[in-house]
């Protein structure tokens, strides 16, 4: 099939690249020359397991080819996929200039009816926006060519990106017609085969479900950190109470995992964008509030454990971090924990000294050079002659290291973990004072 995409950020590129695989004819399209020149050449925008030589070998076979015109797109695709940007506007509304830009250019370059889908996460009732712009830019024209648009929302996550859109767990059709519908299921025919993963709704529902589903994995995550913070004040441990909840098949062990919060480019904006289109039909969204409001605390832990260990006396300390990204095999520091830590570190006069297994580049980017971020080339330089070592993300090089070592490096035996990656008890085995989340230490300054 022919398949336009725009927007060659983590969604449109992905979605380009396994449909080429199982042999649809993509163009991708996206306004950032300097992006489309590096796909061209092979360098690929993104950190993502398995996503590179999935680009190269499509490009080289003609499958996949990239562009910055519109009109190439448009001519090219009998389906338009929009995949392009929603950052959140300033009151955290899902900013649809992006989407609606491209719906501009569909009709401003369509000759022939399209299939119109929208695959950005978008507030209930972008479709129809998107309609009406098509509409209102065709009658501008003169055109009366026919389309349809269709709500298909993405649900893979970041470093499992290829392998969620290679075998989907559902795939979701917002339509109120039928020829559209079926041109979907062909789309999706070669991931369609052991059982019938399509779900069809209209499209105001399929555009809720995106959110309800980030907004519940977000709910359950606050959930745990509450719980987390609860058992530190009843001198509990919620990793028992992790796994003795999860043993319920109805509760189950994924996305229970206690923190220093969630990040990301997904669920902060999208708990953000469900509130304030709650607030516009007049519903409080009380439960997604305090989802949001857990989180932002949650995000603060760290430097709480930290300043109330140094009784706030932090200034000159130099800390080890370990771990930028928001999350494992990812580069991506969006919403990222360690940010926040960061930032509350230097406030108190502290300086860091970091490591994390891709996202140095990205730190640079953000951070450029100061004297008080150091970027360290392994996880063992940056205990180099540090204070004491933090950690805000689960990789797995960070889960078996040395604990000797760590002791000899660091000025006092103490780290602080965000994200429960040892034993207590084997952390005072090593003579380590170990900070975790929701494990009593921080409490008590003790082993329970
Ligand atoms: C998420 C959704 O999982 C995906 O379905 C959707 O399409 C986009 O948003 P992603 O943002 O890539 O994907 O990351 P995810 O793996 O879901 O993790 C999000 C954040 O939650 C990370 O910061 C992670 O550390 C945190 N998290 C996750 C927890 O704190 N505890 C958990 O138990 C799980």
């Amino acid at each position: 099939m022919k398949v336009t995409v725009f927007g060659v950020g983590y969604v449109g590129l992905v979605q380009a690249a396994v449909f080429a695989e199982v042999g649809h004819d993509v163009v991708c399209v996206d306004v950032d020359e300097n992006k489309i020149d590096d796909l061209k050449n092979g360098i690929i925008p993104i950190f993502e397991p398995g996503l590179t030589p999935l680009v190269t070998s499509n490009y080289d076979a003609g499958r996949l080819v990239f562009s910055t015109q519109p009109r190439h797109g448009v001519e090219h695709g009998d389906l338009i996929i929009i995949a392009v940007g929603t950052p959140p506007d300033e009151d955290g509304a899902a900013d649809l200039s992006h989407v609606l830009s491209v719906a501009t250019a569909i009709a401003t370059h369509m000759q022939t009816p399209k299939i119109i889908i929208t695959k950005s996460t978008v507030p209930v009732g972008t479709a129809d926006k998107v309609r009406l712009k098509l509409r209102e830019v065709l009658d501008e024209l003169g055109k009366p060519t026919d389309f349809d648009v269709v709500s298909n929302p993405e649900f893979l996550k970041e470093g499992a990106a290829v392998g969620d859109c290679m075998r989907p767990d559902r795939i979701i059709i917002g339509t109120d017609s039928t020829k559209a519908e079926s041109k979907l299921r062909e789309l999706y025919a070669p991931f369609n085969r052991n059982h019938d993963k399509v779900i069809v709704m209209d499209i105001r529902s399929a555009e809720l479900t995106k959110y309800a589903a980030n907004c519940m994995l977000a709910t359950k995550i606050s959930f745990m950190n509450e719980m987390a913070n609860l058992a530190e004040y009843f001198g509990a441990d919620v990793e028992h109470v992790r796994r003795g909840i999860g043993s319920d098949p109805r509760i189950g062990y994924q996305f229970i995992y206690p923190g220093c919060g969630y990040g990301g480019s997904c669920f902060p904006k999208d708990v953000q964008a469900l509130i304030r289109s709650a607030h516009a039909v007049g519903y409080p969204a009380r439960i997604l509030e305090s989802v949001e409001a857990v989180n932002k605390e949650q995000k603060m832990k760290l430097f709480d454990y930290i300043y109330r260990h140094f009784n706030g006396h932090l200034a000159g300390k130099k800390v080890a971090l370990w771990g930028l990204a928001f999350k494992p095999n990812t580069d991506d520091m969006r919403e990222a924990s360690s940010r926040v830590l960061m930032e509350q570190l230097w406030q108190a006069g502290a300086t860091v000294q970091a490591y994390d297994p891709q996202a140095m580049d990205e730190a640079q980017r953000i951070y450029g050079s100061r004297s008080d971020l150091k970027l360290m080339g392994t996880k063992e330089a940056a205990l180099d002659g540090a204070d004491f070592l933090v950690i805000c993300t689960e990789w797995q090089v960070f889960r078996a290291p040395d604990f000797p070592l760590i002791k000899e490096k660091l000025s006092e035996p103490l780290v602080f973990d965000g994200r429960n990656l040892y034993e207590p008890d084997r952390m005072l085995e090593y003579g380590l004072l170990y900070y975790a989340i929701g494990r009593g230490l921080s409490v008590q300054g003790h082993k329970l």
